[in-house]
């Protein structure tokens, strides 16, 4: 099929390269020109795994090109899919500027198109805006009416930034929420090469399944971050705990992890979202704000702890491994790493950072902190170390390495570090 993505971000490049390595022709529409050279000279303009090797080849076998002419973009396929920003608003309701600005320009392109086109939303959207913002843009820019001149769906992504390729390759599930049967027939032949299972429904049921399913696994995670700060105090380890209970196949143990708190673009803004949309629709969402507390809270302990250790930080060296939200990605988004940067910046103390591959980010953030090319780069005569981000290569750090460091005091907001490899270090909740 010929396949056109709007919006070349995380989710919209993986998405364009997945189906370019099923065999579909796509092309990929951002407004960012940058962005759409890098594409086609097949630098991907952020990192994930796979990624970069899959968009290479997919350009020279001619399955993949970007552009940055909506126009050309949709003539030349049959199918868009729009996964441009849904950003939160101070009130935790999401900004629609980017998609509705999305929809209009794809609607007045639509207007000159003859016969039947589909327009799938990929962007994360609560209940009700692909039938109240979107298809009216549609609709408002080409004339037409939906399900008749053109169809519409809404498919959500559940990838995670880190596997984003492998994820969006080998779903759990495909959602298809569906306007016009002819739009979902489309969408759902879009993914035939795919091994999953298909469910298709209507357009807000789909929008809602994004929603509690990020709900939940953030939910999970604040509650494995309570339970690890009581095992903490009672001196047990919270990921044996966690072990134990997520041997139950009611539970499973996947984002049952204790640590520093979750971020980015996804679980925090989503969660908001729910919350703000729950809050005007008169229902109090107790759970879900919470949830929210539970994490804001669980990103200060680190300092906090590290205060309980050296007393005063003010001109001392602390060493910052880790700094994107998760490993295997240069997404800084809502990171952890950035509220214990700025506390420890606001209690006087010099920091000095690492990560593999989101310093680049982070520098537009904090342009006056240290950012070392190693992690023992970092850790060099510092008083302590702060390990927020389980990349792979830290959990090879070993006692030698930390003897670079002047101080002792070594604290895990992720669980990482090896008992064989390194003598003493603490976790957050552990
Ligand atoms: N990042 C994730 O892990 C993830 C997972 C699932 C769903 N989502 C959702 O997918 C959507 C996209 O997220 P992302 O992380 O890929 O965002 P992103 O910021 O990485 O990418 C968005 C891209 O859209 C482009 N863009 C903005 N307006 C545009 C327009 N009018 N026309 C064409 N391009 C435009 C931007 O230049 C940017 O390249 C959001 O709704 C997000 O909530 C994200």
């Amino acid at each position: 099929m010929n396949i056109c993505i709007i919006g070349a971000g995380y989710v919209g490049l993986c998405t364009g390269v997945g189906f370019a390595s099923k065999g579909h022709k796509v092309v990929c529409m951002d407004i960012d020109q940058e962005k759409v050279d890098k594409i086609n000279r097949g630098e991907p303009p952020i990192f994930e795994p796979g990624v970069e090797e899959s968009l290479k080849s997919s350009l020279q076998s001619g399955n993949i090109k970007a552009t940055s002419d909506l126009e050309q973009a949709l003539r030349e396929t049959d199918m868009c899919f729009i996964s441009v920003p849904t950003p939160s608003r101070d009130d935790g309701s999401i900004e629609l500027g980017h998609i509705t600005s999305a929809a209009q320009n794809v609607g007045n392109v639509l207007k000159s198109i003859d016969g039947y086109y589909t327009v799938v939303v990929k962007s994360t959207v609560v209940p009700g805006i692909t039938e109240g913002s979107v298809v009216p843009a549609l609709e408002g820019g080409s004339g037409k009416k939906a399900g008749e001149g053109f169809g519409v769906c809404m498919n959500p992504e559940f990838l995670r930034e880190g596997h984003a390729l492998e994820d969006f390759l080998k779903p759990d599930r495909i959602v298809i929420g569906e306007l016009d049967t002819r739009a979902g027939e489309a969408v759902q032949a879009a993914y035939s090469g795919f091994d999953a299972p298909v469910f298709r429904t209507n357009l807000k049921t789909a929008e809602m399944i994004k929603y509690a399913a990020n709900s939940l696994l953030a939910t999970k995670i604040s509650f494995s971050n309570e339970i690890g700060n009581i095992c903490k105090k009672l001196g047990i380890d919270a990921y044996d705990v966690m072990k134990g209970v997520g041997m139950d196949s009611r539970i499973s143990e996947r984002f049952l992890g204790a640590g520093c708190g979750f971020g980015g673009s996804c679980f925090p803004k989503d969660v908001a979202a729910l919350g703000q949309k729950a809050r005007e629709l008169g229902v109090e969402p107790r759970l879900l704000d919470n949830v929210l507390e539970t994490n804001k809270k669980q990103k200060s302990l680190m300092v906090a702890m590290l205060k309980g250790r050296l007393g005063s930080i003010e001109g001392r060296r602390i060493a910052v491994l880790g700094l994107s939200f998760n490993p295997d990605t240069d997404d800084i988004r809502e990171s952890p790493a950035i509220d214990i940067i700025r506390q420890l910046k606001e209690s006087g103390a010099e920091v000095a950072a690492y990560d593999p591959q989101a310093a680049g980010n982070m520098k537009a953030l904090f342009s006056d902190i240290e950012y070392a090319e190693t992690a023992k780069g970092a850790l060099k005569g510092a008083d302590a170390c702060l390990i927020v981000t389980d990349w792979e290569e830290f959990k090879d750090l070993s006692g030698q390495d930390f003897s670079l460091m002047k101080g002792d005091v070594i604290i895990e907001g992720r669980k990482v570090l090896k008992p064989g490899n390194v003598k003493r270090f603490e976790g957050i909740c552990w």
